[in-house]
């Protein structure tokens, strides 16, 4: 009887029960196996996995897809032990980030709009002075990366006022956001910009985008938010801009090592504000409801949502 049923073998390192809960309530039909509990030999089954141990895919017979657990699957690509690319890979798509991500970008954007920063180091001196006071008409918001999740948070912020452009790799189209493409584009768009918000996935061709050179064009002034990925940004370029008073501060939720080291000299900068990695949390429910969704489609031999381009990175 059993054996008729599909199986699905889930690795998540917390909120386990949440998970369990979730994929009871909505495919009380789903044969769950909570890793480390493996698949029976010979049955075929599918993988849901956020950041597995090194070497849990090589302990598994091949899956008929992997389910990553997250918007971003840079490292996953990186690991050794993923399934042949003949193996659908399927990711997150919005799943409650988005409206995450917006409340994240918006935090930092008002945080150096209505000068929050500094008035945080003014009441760090005791020091009472009024700041200049800035429109959100007048504060120019780059989002870099427009797709489900980016594409909400420019939305977001023109419909609250702000001027919003939009950089992304092909072109797209926002109502209300100025909205531009191409490696070419990049250079001009942030020379435009007061507040810059980075929400693009690590691929080959992110790697790295926000070097010294980029970061330079930034006017005077600039602020820096960045809930992509911390192998985006050059953090030694945005110290010394940081430093000279070119940029005036940053808003970081992303490093190229995570978590961050104690004795980071980031933790104390006082231009920096840092979360560790919680701009946009991956949540239970409505991943569970897509990687049902996408199930069912995939045994209807129907396209799913969230297929990775192994080779785009994203
Ligand atoms: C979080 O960073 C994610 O990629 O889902």
């Amino acid at each position: 009887m059993s054996s008729n049923r599909r199986v699905l073998c889930l690795c998540v390192s917390d909120q386990i029960e949440s998970w369990c809960a979730s994929f009871k309530k909505m495919a009380p039909d789903l044969d769950l196996r909570l890793w480390p509990e493996a698949p029976d030999a010979g049955r075929p089954f599918y993988v849901a996995a956020w950041n597995p141990p090194p070497g849990f895919f090589s302990g598994l017979p091949a899956p008929k897809a992997v389910f990553a657990l997250g918007a971003g699957i840079d490292r996953l690509l990186k690991r050794d032990d993923l399934p042949v690319p003949e193996i659908p890979l399927i990711r997150l798509i919005d799943a409650g980030m988005a409206q995450q991500m917006v409340e994240y970008a918006l935090a930092g954007v008002l945080r150096f709009q209505r000068n929050l920063d500094l008035y945080e180091s003014q009441q760090a001196a005791g020091h009472w002075q009024p700041q200049p006071a800035r429109s959100a008409a007048d504060t120019r918001v780059t989002v870099l990366g427009l797709g489900r999740i980016g594409g909400v948070v420019a939305t977001t912020l023109t419909a609250l006022g702000y001027h919003v452009s939009g950089w992304s790799r092909q072109a797209a189209q926002l109502s209300g956001v100025d909205c531009r493409a191409g490696a070419e584009a990049l250079e001009g768009l942030l020379g435009e910009t007061d507040i810059l918000v980075n929400i693009l996935p690590s691929t080959p061709a992110t790697r790295g985008l926000l070097n010294r050179s980029r970061l330079s064009c930034l006017p005077v002034g600039a602020g820096v938010i960045n809930a992509g990925r911390g192998d985006q940004l050059d953090l030694g370029a945005l110290f010394d801009l940081l430093d000279t008073g070119h940029l005036r501060g940053a808003v970081l939720d992303v490093f190229p090592e995570e978590p961050l080291r104690d004795d980071s000299s980031l933790w104390r900068h006082p231009k920096l504000l840092i979360t560790p990695h919680v701009a946009a949390n991956t949540l239970p429910e409505p991943s569970v409801r897509q990687v049902v969704e996408n199930i069912r489609r995939l045994e209807a031999g129907e396209p799913v949502e969230g297929l990775v381009d192994r080779q785009l990175g994203y």
